[in-house]
């Protein structure tokens, strides 16, 4: 008999998960991915529907793939099983079927949650941001990158603290790597709300042709702030030496390099969209509305 609590908790991962990925959709999902997730279908559990995707090809991942073999693969998919309270690194031998079997839940449901978050690593090239409107951009920026953001970071420095904690002694980088992506969170969780809360407010106004006194040094406040946060990445990539995975990595360590890894990319395209789309766009706005007699 299927555990109620256990559903419950792998559907409320799976809506976590599903807006992750609906966060994400409009510019950052493959064709590929995009094409595995049309390929949709509605599971009911204990009453209640979700979208679902079925197995993407591109894993080969079916119910009797172990458990140790899918993390290994693709890292992210550990929290799924730890939702679920699946012990990945000593019961790694044991096939998906079997581990969702002690746990009480259902494994094709398991499998499909798997595959959603196992998905192939997703680019930032489909929709052309310089054609959309400003709020539209803004809105995108909110929605997609300060949302993954803030979804993503507290469980990342809380892995990283874990993995500085189990392999702090053989690899003295870690203590660096945890201090660093603590200070890229420090700074970075007040620079969104700032956008939020001033800048982003400011520009919707300049689009209304009512710029605010002080809109040019806001703007510029960005620009240097993202010069300090795109420092501490690199850095964050120097430590790693390119998110490499050392050969004494637990299933831990590799989820830590797969953040660190999701954390960049995500930071290059979001810092793109503004430093290049959005700042440019506004400045020139500015600049337009400043020139009018
Ligand atoms: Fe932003
Ligand atoms: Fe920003």
């Amino acid at each position: 008999m299927i555990s109620c609590l256990k559903q419950h908790r792998l559907l409320a991962g799976l809506l976590t998960i599903s807006s992750v990925l609906a966060g994400c959709s409009s510019d950052q999902t493959t064709r590929e991915s995009q094409s595995e997730l049309e390929a949709s279908t509605l599971i009911e559990v204990s009453g209640e529907k979700t979208q679902m995707a079925t197995a993407p090809t591109l894993t080969g991942w079916t119910t009797e793939t172990s458990i140790g073999t899918i993390v290994a693969e693709r890292p992210e998919t550990a929290r799924v099983l730890e939702l679920v309270g699946i012990d990945y690194c000593c019961g790694g031998q044991k096939p998906l079927i079997e581990a969702a079997k002690s746990q009480n839940v259902d494994s094709n449901q398991l499998l499909n949650a798997l595959l959603v978050v196992g998905a192939p690593p997703t680019t930032d090239q489909h929709a052309d941001w310089n054609k959309a409107s400003l709020p539209d951009l803004m809105e995108h920026i909110v929605t997609a990158h300060h949302g993954w953001l803030r979804r993503e970071l507290p469980p990342l420095l809380e892995t990283t603290n874990t993995v500085l904690r189990v392999h702090g002694d053989s690899h003295s980088e870690l203590a660096d790597v945890a201090a660093t992506l603590k200070k890229i969170n420090d700074a970075l969780l007040p620079h969104l709300d700032e956008e939020e809360t001033t800048v982003f407010p400011a520009l919707h106004k300049l689009v209304a042709g009512e710029p605010p006194a002080d809109i040019a040094k806001q703007l510029e406040s960005l620009r240097s702030d993202h010069d300090k946060l795109g420092t501490e990445l690199h850095r964050l990539r120097e430590l790693t030496d390119g998110f490499k995975v050392p050969d004494d990595a637990c299933a831990k360590y590799r989820e830590m390099l797969t953040g660190l890894s999701a954390l960049e990319r995500d930071m290059l395209q979001h810092v793109h969209l503004e430093n290049n789309i959005l700042l440019p766009r506004a400045q020139s706005l500015l600049a337009d509305h400043e020139s009018r007699p």
